[in-house]
């Protein structure tokens, strides 16, 4: 295998595992870097960069020994020599394991932390352009379905990365934002303010820890300090069936994002009304009062008279749910359209075997005139 293939598979590797890709992932990479096992160079590779590194403290132990054994397993039924400080390393794990066991909080849904790693689109997938690092729920309910994160926010966050100009300098709101992972790439790409809401309390204050963890500040209401701050947020409490006109006008965005919010029909036509006060909403900016005016044209400076355009990101579980968003949005007079394969996004999470790009659609929607 070439010098520096063998680097890029590596890379993969450890950034699968940083990731907290599913163990099974972790090892077809371990596999794929030892060219059809796991040989000893990357068992030391695995102890160098991955498991030997104890920066999570007790946190990933039960991941970590997971990995461990698959490996150890695997290299002794290839007949590869297993190094002594996998071994070490197993019983290290396996002790402080039987040690958190005891421990009855264990028996609680548990947050990992994923450190979900882009590369950057014009290197050949050699470099990592930018990192998030999120607190996650290993169930998926948890925060009615917020705490965990979705193959759209992926999908979404690839496509900001890849089309950073749509972004750069504009007012981005977000319905259902989950654990903020677009909300970091949006402030990555320069965008000039980013509006993260969720209807689920308990998913907010995750996504705010999120956001501190990734040194954004998460903006409180009128404070003077964070309005200098570049690197800000703004997590907000959004029902989208408690929504009104007036808890929304504070927001004129230029862009407003989703992704997997369109999964329940119930909410369809609370995710449609909002969509289309927010649509309304940039189309009429500027025409309220001049201070508004002022306001609005020094801040989107290039793109006041443009009408705001809503990309929704979105995994199709149930066709039936789908056509009544579908139905929904053409009676509200939206032109929804399919840019999936249009405006593809660059592939920049090539390591995370988990996560299926082809089952996601991405729509770029806006309100006909
Ligand atoms: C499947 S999760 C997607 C989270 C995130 N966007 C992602 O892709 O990782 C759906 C999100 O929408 C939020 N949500 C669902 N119904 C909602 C409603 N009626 N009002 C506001 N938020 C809602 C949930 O709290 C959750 O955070």
């Amino acid at each position: 295998m070439a010098a520096a293939d063998e680097e890029q598979q590596l890379l993969h590797l450890k950034l699968a595992f940083l990731a907290r890709e599913p163990p099974s992932c972790v090892l077809s990479l371990a596999r794929k870097a030892g060219g059809g096992s796991v040989t000893p160079p990357v068992q030391n590779f695995i102890l160098a960069n991955c498991t030997g590194n104890n920066a999570w403290g007790d946190q990933k132990c039960t991941y970590v020994t997971t990995i461990l054994k698959r490996i150890i397993a695997e290299a002794e039924l290839s007949s590869d020599i297993v190094i002594d400080g996998l071994y070490e390393e197993f019983g290290q794990f396996m002790s402080s394991k039987s040690h958190l066991q005891n421990n009855s909080s264990l028996n609680r849904t548990e947050k990992i932390y994923r450190e979900i790693s882009f590369l950057s689109p014009t290197d050949d997938n050699k470099l990592v352009s930018l990192v998030a690092r999120l607190s996650c729920s290993t169930n998926m309910l948890e925060g009615d379905t917020g705490c965990s994160l979705w193959p759209s926010s992926l999908f979404l966050s690839e496509f900001i990365l890849s089309y950073p100009k749509i972004f750069s300098k504009k007012c981005c709101f977000e319905l259902g934002s989950g654990v903020g992972l677009v909300g970091v790439c949006l402030n990555y790409v320069g965008a000039s303010k980013v509006i993260l809401t969720d209807g689920d309390v308990s998913t907010l204050e995750n996504m705010k820890a999120n956001m501190e963890m990734n040194k954004l500040c998460v903006e409180k209401e009128g404070s003077q300090l964070l309005k200098e701050n570049k690197n800000k947020v703004q997590c907000k409490y959004l029902s989208w069936e408690e929504a009104s006109e007036s808890v929304l006008s504070d927001c004129m965005p230029d862009l407003v994002l989703g992704a997997d919010i369109i999964y329940d029909p119930v909410c369809v036509p609370h995710l449609i009304r909002v969509l289309s006060m927010l649509l309304r909403r940039g189309n009429n900016r500027g025409t309220n009062n001049v201070a508004n005016k002022e306001e609005i044209s020094n801040e989107f400076s290039s793109t006041a008279t443009e009408a705001p355009v809503a990309y929704i990101a979105t995994v199709i579980r149930n066709v039936e749910t789908f056509n009544c968003f579908e139905k929904a949005a053409a009676d509200a007079n939206f032109s929804v359209v399919n840019i999936t394969n249009s405006e593809a996004p660059s592939s920049l999470l090539p390591y995370m075997l988990s996560y299926d790009r082809s089952s996601v659609q991405l729509l770029k929607i806006t309100l006909s005139t």
